[in-house]
């Protein structure tokens, strides 16, 4: 989840970008850099936070229109060669920053250099600037303009498939930005004689409060004068100018009133971005280059050892239930600061996957550190582009969130599951386990996901009524069987971690050996019961914690009539394949333990005793 702002005013650029780069790093800064308009192009980045650049910066850099952008990694590491903006032409003549993801982007790169472009960086961003010069100069080393920066931009994103927000500048056509969108966000500022445009408003909200929502496929021209936007045909529109009311605060978290709520919404988005050109529906194939382990060696694995701890441990509990059924692997998984001291017996065939949203807690780290001495080959999935435990794997698959600063995992969480779905889907196909056609029916319901989280999200009043009801409880019980299991430790552990309120989650055929003993009149007990093989399993379980006067909330399908006789509160999620339903019910989870802690007005997106990330063993 990168940053990207631009400028076309009467005020020095550079001040004005690095400014807004400031305001815009809550979305992540491994790097960052600006390129404005003066001479002619001029371009500086660091590694880093936006501070190590403005150092960067010589005080009396002239220009008026620049553009600039805060990085978060997702192709190539954090580095100033990777670091935006991208340029091209010799001397440089366009320059460009971008949110998003290229998917083709390999197969462009190929092709432009083929043609003679020469590529300074690993991004993706690159090819966009080289295409665009290729349709406004023709060739690598050509001067005379062809086509204005404007159509050159609408050719050049004809041929790209994925997500962008772009600004772009030309030497050729000092003044001016201009600036595109496909599903990342964009939005221009109007000022007074001077117009920005941001990945969102908190980059110039000290400047307008004036902004245009750019929608996708649309183009914009932004000059000091004015803005000119314009629709996919290139006709010219007539955008509503909106007024925001927000503070600083409220921008930052895009009008939500803290950023895990931000981040469970973002859900949407993110699980898309994970699967964003890993996937093809048509030939029934799952594309996870980043992973260095050959078909091959993946048929001749014996077992797969997972480790990880917290919420990432509970995402490979679930792993593990895939990877055995789906795959057929067998699979451990260990909490890491376990696994080290309980001198593990290992054999060969088995490949290790260090599950770490971060990539910097030190059990994880030391785990695998530990595995590797045995010589397996390992594998992290993590959502930090460049972190620790990237170097100390040899394959890495990035989960592409966005960064999350909401200490109790949401979205990393989910997109977590969805990579492991992945690995054990491509893993079963490799083993001749599952056909194309399985694959392409599993992608299709997979791709379904996001829209359904769409729908648990607009249902949020409700989850937000309930947990006002239950507020008051002392002690909260979670239960779920099978692949619901691992959703029930992970809807009791944000309800503790956010709303300091005792919860537990439970094996629901494990509570009558003994956790039933706690169960007392209006203990809530959240049974997690979507539609699959331990349905009726769940049925009877309820009705055992029903017996005891406790109070059932079930979370279940919206086309199950049944629940309603047994349950005394049911939240829906919408109806999917048993296998994805977890995806789906721990939206509920997240939101039930969101609601109960703004209800019991806990400090949510930094609880009392955490941390984001655990640095020491
Ligand atoms: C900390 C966080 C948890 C997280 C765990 C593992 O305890 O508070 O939310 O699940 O670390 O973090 P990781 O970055 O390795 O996923």
């Amino acid at each position: 989840m990168c940053g990207i702002v631009g400028y076309a005013g009467k005020s020095l650029a550079a001040p004005v970008l690095i400014d807004s780069l400031k305001k815009l790093e809550y979305r992540g800064y491994d790097s960052a850099g600006i390129t404005v308009l003066g001479s002619g192009i001029e371009t500086y980045k660091s590694v880093g936070k936006i501070v190590n650049l403005e150092a960067e910066i010589p005080k009396k850099l002239g220009g008026n229109v620049g553009i600039g952008h805060t990085r978060w990694a997702t192709h190539g590491r954090p580095s100033t060669e990777n670091a935006h903006p991208h340029n091209s032409g010799k001397p440089g003549k366009l320059s460009i920053v971008h949110n998003g993801i290229i998917e083709n982007y390999l197969a462009l790169k190929e092709q432009l250099i083929e043609e003679g472009y020469e590529f300074k960086s690993e991004t993706d961003t690159e090819v966009i600037v080289h295409l665009l010069h290729k349709h406004i100069y023709g060739k690598p080393e050509g001067n005379e303009v062809k086509c204005g920066l404007l159509d050159g931009l609408r050719e050049a994103l004809k041929e790209i498939e994925g997500s962008y927000a772009v600004a772009t500048v030309s030497s050729d056509e000092p003044g001016k930005l201009v600036v595109a969108k496909k599903d990342s966000p964009l939005v221009i500022g109007i000022g007074n004689g001077e117009n920005f445009a941001a990945s969102d408003v908190t980059a110039f909200l000290a400047h307008t409060r004036d902004v245009i929502f750019v929608d996708d496929f649309e183009t914009a021209v932004l000059s000091p004068e004015g803005v000119e936007v314009f629709n996919r045909e290139g006709d010219l529109l007539n955008k509503t100018v909106e007024k925001i009311e927000w503070d600083f605060e409220a921008a930052e978290k895009a009008g939500y009133e803290h950023f895990m709520l931000k981040e469970i919404h973002e859900q949407v988005s993110a699980i898309h971005s994970t699967l964003s050109g890993k996937v093809s529906e048509l030939e029934g194939a799952i594309y996870l280059e980043e992973l260095t382990l050959g078909d091959d060696e993946i048929r001749k694995l014996s077992r797969v050892q997972i480790l990880a701890c917290g919420t990432s441990w509970h995402a490979g509990l679930l792993g593990k239930y895939l990877i055995e059924q789906i795959a057929g692997i067998h699979c451990d998984i260990d909490i890491c600061s376990e696994y080290r001291y309980r001198n593990p017996v290992m054999e060969g065939g088995t490949l290790a996957i260090a599950i770490t949203q971060s990539g910097e807690t030190a059990d994880t780290l030391a785990a695998v550190r530990e595995i590797r001495s045995y010589n397996c080959p390992t594998l992290a999935i993590t959502n930090v582009v460049g972190s620790t435990i990237t170097r100390e794997t040899d394959s890495v698959l990035y989960t592409r969130a966005g960064p999350e600063i909401g200490v109790a995992a949401t979205k990393t969480f989910s997109t977590q599951l969805t990579l492991l779905y992945l690995l054990a889907v491509k893993f079963s196909l490799v083993r001749g386990r599952s056909s194309p056609d399985y694959v392409k029916n599993f992608i299709t319901e997979l791709r379904k996901i996001p829209g359904q989280i769409q729908q648990v999200l607009n249902q949020k009043e409700i989850i937000k009524e309930c947990a006002e009801n239950f507020a008051g409880a002392k002690n909260y019980f979670f239960l779920g069987r099978h692949l619901n299991y691992p959703i029930a430790l992970e809807g009791a552990l944000k309800l503790k971690e956010i709303s300091y309120v005792h919860a537990e989650g439970f094996a629901a055929g494990e509570l009558k050996h003994g956790p039933i003993a706690l169960l007392a009149e209006g203990t809530p007990v959240v049974a997690i019961a979507t539609r699959g093989q331990t349905y009726e399993k769940m049925l009877s379980n309820i009705k055992e914690v029903k017996a005891r006067d406790a109070t059932v909330i079930a979370v279940a399908d919206s086309k199950d009539t049944e629940i309603g006789k047994y349950a005394d509160v049911v939240l829906r999620v919408p109806p999917s394949d048993e296998l994805l339903a977890p995806l789906l019910s721990v939206v509920v989870l997240q939101l039930l333990a969101y609601y109960t802690a703004l209800a019991l007005d806990c400090s949510i997106d930094k609880p009392r005793n955490l941390a984001k990330s655990v640095t020491v063993e």
